[in-house]
């Protein structure tokens, strides 16, 4: 690699959950703190940083043809970007990626991306450098201060997974659960708030594993950090994910009851309604145990929404089974939910498997499935028709005067009136499709 000029603009490009939507955040303050300024739309970055996700489908090829079209146009325009290859494929297939795409100058891991300014140093000198170290809880530390926030925020809390259920890679992409410190999290919400945060979802791959120490020293747990977060002043709205069923405590379950500020919400995956199934996924929990859980969130807050996520085709998975799962999303009933075909991950147990199911069986219950969640979903979105409730104002809509919103239940609303992005609005919904609702302004925030 030549030496080149220190990139004057940048562009991160996030894909994934919406961990890699926070870490694309942090990378661009870090970024903003060494004078780098974000291009402006539809202009070429001097540095690109390709925010990458591993967890279904042909996520590395993706990475390799994002790649070969910004060489093109760069080629195109006289002028090569820097590009730095970040997230789950970046930690995966890092060595693989420098060695396959010379044009990338700097490789960074989702627990090392902190060192990306010293990385850009070098890469400036003409020296391309790769960095997957994982030293957990390091990052966070050398963070910059959150300066600028829309009024939705994520706050990561927890990250990584032990639970390494046979199909997924996130525990070999992220690493080994870990917990940030109490401190940091009220902390960091506090300066979210200060910077224009009204909700913040809090965020992890095992969310609800997170534990630490309160200010007295106590062992709290996700239920107890929660209710902390509540007492932030100017804070409305607090969400949480994603949850595995198996740490679900009843405290968190009883937070659902008393406060306020929680979002009556659940994203809870469940992945199959089989038992065989999840078994063979080691998922650590049953359709039953799965239900009676639910019963229990539902008793805390009645008008709790509920979200999951769906595998089908795992390997193995019979026609019956999958009936299972059908009868599943039947008895929940859910408001929003995730499914997705099962795709055979480099390493981990589920690839090798025998069984493998075809591809056109897999389309085919996959469309059946959503046939069914899409059914429930619209159902959901019906029922609330004539209510009224708080809308946080999230962006203008596409026509004038429209208001793009999220009800409590994460439905997004739309409505004309008077309103600023981060308010708080009170809309009664008057009309209801798949996606999202339609609402009348009923109350302006107040001033
Ligand atoms: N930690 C969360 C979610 C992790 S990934 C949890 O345990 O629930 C988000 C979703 O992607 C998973 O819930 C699962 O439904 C899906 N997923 C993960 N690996 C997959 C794979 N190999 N093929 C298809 N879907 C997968
Ligand atoms: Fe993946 Fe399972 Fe961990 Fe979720 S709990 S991140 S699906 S291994
Ligand atoms: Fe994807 Fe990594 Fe998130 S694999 S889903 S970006 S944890």
């Amino acid at each position: 690699m030549k030496p080149t000029n220190a990139p004057k603009t940048y562009r991160v490009k996030s894909f994934g959950c919406q961990m890699n939507v926070y870490d694309g955040e942090r990378m661009a303050e870090l970024l903003g703190e060494q004078g780098i300024a974000p291009a402006a739309e539809g202009e070429d970055a001097d540095l690109v940083v390709l925010n990458t996700c591993h967890i279904r489908e042909k996520a590395a090829e993706k990475v390799y043809s994002d790649i070969g079209r910004i060489v093109k146009r760069g080629r195109e325009a006289g002028r090569q970007p820097l590009i730095a290859v970040a997230g789950c494929v970046a930690q995966a297939e890092g060595e693989e990626i420098m060695a396959r795409a010379p044009a990338v100058g700097m490789v960074v891991g989702p627990q090392a991306y902190h060192r990306l300014p010293e990385m850009l140093d070098r890469a400036v000198k003409g020296e391309r450098a790769a960095d997957t170290d994982m030293p957990a809880i390091a990052k966070f530390a050398a963070l910059p201060r959150r300066k600028r926030s829309a009024p939705g925020a994520f706050l990561t809390i927890q990250e990584g997974c032990d639970k390494f259920c046979t199909y997924c890679v996130v525990p070999y992409t992220r690493g080994a659960e870990i917990s940030r410190p109490y401190a940091d999290l009220v902390e960091e919400a506090q300066k979210l708030v200060e910077a224009g945060a009204r909700e913040i979802t809090l965020l992890g791959q095992n969310v609800s594993a997170w534990s630490g120490e309160d200010a007295a020293g106590r062992r709290i747990g996700l239920g107890g950090l929660i209710r902390t977060l509540a007492k932030v002043d100017g804070l409305a709205r607090i969400r949480y994910t994603t949850s595995h069923p198996a740490d679900m405590d009843d405290d968190l379950i009883a937070v659902h009851g008393e406060v306020d500020k929680l979002m009556p919400y659940l994203h809870l995956p469940v992945q199959s309604g089989s038992d065989r199934v999840l078994k063979a996924m080691n998922r650590s929990h049953t359709a039953e145990s799965y239900l009676k859980l639910l019963e229990r969130f539902r008793a805390a807050r009645p008008d709790l929404a509920l979200s999951g996520d769906f595998i089908v085709g795992f390997p193995g998975e019979s026609e019956a089974e999958f009936a299972d799962t059908l009868a599943l999303v039947d008895a929940v009933g859910y408001a929003q939910a995730f499914s997705f075909k099962y795709s055979p991950r480099p390493g981990t147990p589920a690839a090798t498997m025998d069984a493998q199911i075809a591809p056109e069986v897999m389309d085919e219950r996959l469309q059946r499935l959503q046939a069914s969640l899409r059914r429930d979903q619209l159902a959901f979105n019906e029922a609330s028709i004539g209510t009224n409730c708080e809308v946080l104002v999230e962006r203008r809509g596409k026509r004038d005067g429209q208001w793009l919103g999220k009800s409590p239940w994460l439905q997004s609303v739309h409505f004309t009136g008077e309103a600023e992005i981060g308010d708080l609005v009170r809309v009664e919904m008057t009309s209801a499709g798949q996606q999202s609702m339609g609402g009348a302004l009923l109350q302006p925030a107040a001033a």
